[in-house]
């Protein structure tokens, strides 16, 4: 795991949409695994400028995204088909075939997630895939104490998760209580992650997910146990992490990498060396 602090959120974002960009430079059939939520929007604001601005190609893109509400319409503003949509696809050359949502009206539900994970799978898995993390340290929208073996599946949104994302509805009722969420395993199946947060309100879900013990309770925590993950994390967000890991990671303008700083985790009687 490679941990990058940054000053801001515009730096978290634009430190995010270089990492993006540099893997469509590499690979211009890269399928990329997407988040919403108000973490990523700066990112996708970068990405799009480098489009308009030096051409970056999203025409062999495929993308999926990591959920969406149960019972609303694409049409609906809260959707997170439509968020797509005004932050990203509308205003890049990604082919309409190629982007994926789980629909979150399906006749049947359960085959709606099956058909997406084989998707990913006829794909040839996720390339790159962006997180955001929920205050109670939620990625995608699994919920503390989801089964990390869960592949794509409904999920009963948390209290917390409804009353952190209220502010995007008129009324807190207004928050559909369900979602379609690809599992851990979908996530954890990407060859790449990279996990954005921004804020104080993060701290907590930061320090579990990249210092606490691998827990369910703690879904993000898993990411520990990931080949390749690179968290970047503006300074508030940062700020309960331990001083030594903040200032290896913090970006220095005239040092090139940070430092590399390693934990030992015994999970279930197994020794596992994790890379912070
Ligand atoms: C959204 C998603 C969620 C969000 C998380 C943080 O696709 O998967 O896990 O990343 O709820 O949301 P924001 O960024 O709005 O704080």
């Amino acid at each position: 795991m490679r941990i990058i602090v940054t000053d801001s959120y515009e730096e978290m974002s634009t430190v995010a949409a270089r990492i993006v960009a540099g893997q469509l430079y590499l690979k211009p059939n890269s399928v990329l695994g997407l988040a919403t939520g108000s973490t990523p929007e700066g990112m996708y604001a970068n990405l799009v400028k480098v489009h308009q601005s030096v051409g970056l190609d999203f025409s062999e893109v495929i993308s999926f995204n990591l959920d969406e509400y149960i019972g609303l319409d694409k049409e609906n503003e809260q959707s997170y088909y439509y968020f797509m949509h005004k932050h990203l696809f509308d205003h890049v050359n990604i082919k309409p075939e190629n982007i994926h949502i789980p629909n979150g009206n399906p006749e049947n539900l359960e085959e709606e997630c099956k058909k997406y994970d084989k998707l990913i799978e006829a794909k040839g898995g996720i390339d790159l895939q962006v997180l955001g993390i929920g205050q109670n340290a939620h990625i995608g929208f699994n919920e503390p104490d989801i089964k990390f073996e869960a592949t794509t599946h409904k999920v009963k949104l948390d209290e917390e998760t409804i009353k952190a994302n209220a502010r995007f509805f008129e009324h807190e009722e207004d928050v559909p209580k369900y979602a379609i969420s690809m599992g851990i395993k979908t996530i954890m199946l990407a060859k790449k992650i990279i996990l954005l947060a921004s804020g104080k309100n993060k701290a907590e879900a930061i320090y579990k997910a990249i210092y606490g013990s691998v827990r369910p309770d703690a879904p993000a925590s898993i990411l520990q146990l990931h080949q390749d993950v690179v968290v970047i994390v503006d300074k508030d967000a940062a700020s309960l992490l331990p001083e030594k890991i903040k200032r290896f990671c913090k970006i220095n303008k005239n040092q090139e990498q940070p430092s590399r700083i390693y934990k030992f985790y015994i999970i279930e009687g197994c020794f596992l060396l994790c890379q912070l």
